[in-house]
């Protein structure tokens, strides 16, 4: 049975800031993030967006009402949970009125999670066929002000449909992953920001992919010469790039080279413009690679990398299906040329913006958000969403 994603959906928060004045405004060289990180703009969320709204939103774009009847899973992947104890996908059950006998869960490994959301997805579907799983990557990257990370933030949300028979891609039984105990980057309990060890961090992103790339040709028997192109988790663009141009065998020629640049230069296309998304990166960047390569054709494989800090690692292949280019509908031009330009200093506020609730566990959000969802308020510490579909 061929099992793989049918529809990706994608949902980013309405502000974004150019990372030139974000370079200005910290004194630094534009070219640092720009040619350095290869990172063009950063998105930005208000407090009113979460990973539910977008998580919902990103779904929400994909799903139809036939869609909703089938789905009977939601996994949420994510590191910006906002409940110790319940998951976020059991709101989004809700905000997009899924069937009622549904399984809704959470799971976290830094910015791996949603690749194994997509193995639970896969092996659920292998036992009930004719089940629809939801897969969310949602995550909203702080660093901080003025930290080192800064120029890598970004806030968004994929949303991915799996079924069997997909018309986008299929999965394909070639997965080797990795676990190595390492402290590179990580957010305690009681932390808002992540502590970060910044090129060590790098450093084992790379040092990952050698391990399990060696791994995953020798047990596949496989050479980078079986793929098309190859995605990457993206933290900054730059490191994929990085990445990819570690994999040329030392007998590969220009041609061959230029076939794997090519496609990684539309793989980046909307990373460049979001910033890191954590679980989403990896997905944001299959999506970018799909809709603006123009040489990919059913058949083709790809191969994807995965990275999760502390640290997990995969690498597995995707398949695209036949008239896969149909599932591709959105114009994303569009959607991007909507967002709002901040300024540095409307960036700080805005991002940075933090809820706190009073005795009785209120806050009022004020809220004038007018994206398909959004946060309303904090109620006896319960959090309520708006919903703006139109009935
Ligand atoms: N023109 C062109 N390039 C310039 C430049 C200029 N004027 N000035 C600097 N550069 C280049 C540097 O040479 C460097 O490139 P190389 O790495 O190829 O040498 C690049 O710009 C960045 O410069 P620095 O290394 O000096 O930058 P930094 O130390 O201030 O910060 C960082 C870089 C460590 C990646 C930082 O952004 C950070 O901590 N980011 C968060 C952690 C992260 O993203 N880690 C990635 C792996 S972990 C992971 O994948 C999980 C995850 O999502 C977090």
């Amino acid at each position: 049975m061929k099992i793989g994603i049918d529809k990706i959906g994608f949902a980013m928060p309405k502000y974004y800031l150019d990372i030139e004045d974000l370079a200005i405004g910290r004194n630094a060289n534009p070219n640092k993030f720009k040619k350095g990180l290869m990172q063009l703009e950063m998105s930005v969320s208000p407090v009113s967006q979460d990973i539910v709204t977008l998580g919902s939103a990103a779904a929400y774009e994909i799903l139809d009402s036939s869609d909703r009847e089938k789905i009977d899973m939601i996994i949420m992947c994510t590191e910006t949970g906002i409940d110790h104890s319940k998951a976020a996908s059991v709101f989004i059950h809700n905000l997009l009125k899924i069937q009622p006998f549904t399984r809704s869960v959470e799971i976290k490994e830094a910015c791996y999670g949603a690749t194994a959301g997509l193995n639970f997805a896969k092996n659920h579907i292998e036992k009930n066929p004719d089940s629809y799983v939801l897969v969310i990557a949602s995550d909203i990257a702080k660093y901080g002000i003025n930290s080192q990370g800064e120029s890598t933030q970004g806030a968004g949300s994929c949303a991915m449909l799996l079924k069997k028979n997909p018309k986008l891609l299929i999965l394909n039984d070639d997965n080797v992953f990795h676990t190595r105990d390492i402290m590179d980057f990580w957010r305690p309990n009681y932390s808002k920001y992540p502590c970060v060890n910044g090129h060590f961090s790098a450093k084992q992103y790379l040092d990952c992919l050698t391990v399990i790339w060696n791994e995953y040709l020798k047990r596949n028997s496989k050479t980078l010469e079986d793929f098309e192109a190859v995605c990457f988790h993206l933290p900054y663009p730059k490191l994929g790039l990085k990445g990819l141009q570690s994999l040329f065998p030392e007998s590969f020629t220009k041609e061959m080279k230029d076939k794997f640049l090519k496609n990684f230069e539309s793989s980046i296309v909307y990373n460049q413009k979001i910033g890191n998304i954590y679980t989403g990166s990896l997905y944001l960047s299959l999506l970018s690679l799909l809709e603006n390569s123009n040489n990919l054709k059913s058949g083709d494989s790809i191969a994807m990398y995965s990275y999760g800090s502390g640290a997990v690692g995969e690498i597995f292949s995707v398949t695209l299906a036949e008239n896969f280019k149909k599932s591709l509908r959105i114009d994303r031009k569009t959607e991007f040329s909507k967002r709002h330009r901040l300024s540095v200093n409307e960036y700080e506020k805005i991002f940075f913006e933090e809820i706190t609730v009073n005795e009785e566990g209120n806050f009022d959000l004020n809220n004038s958000d007018d994206s398909i969802f959004s946060l309303e308020k904090i109620e006896n510490h319960k959090r309520i969403y708006k919903s703006n579909i139109k009935k």
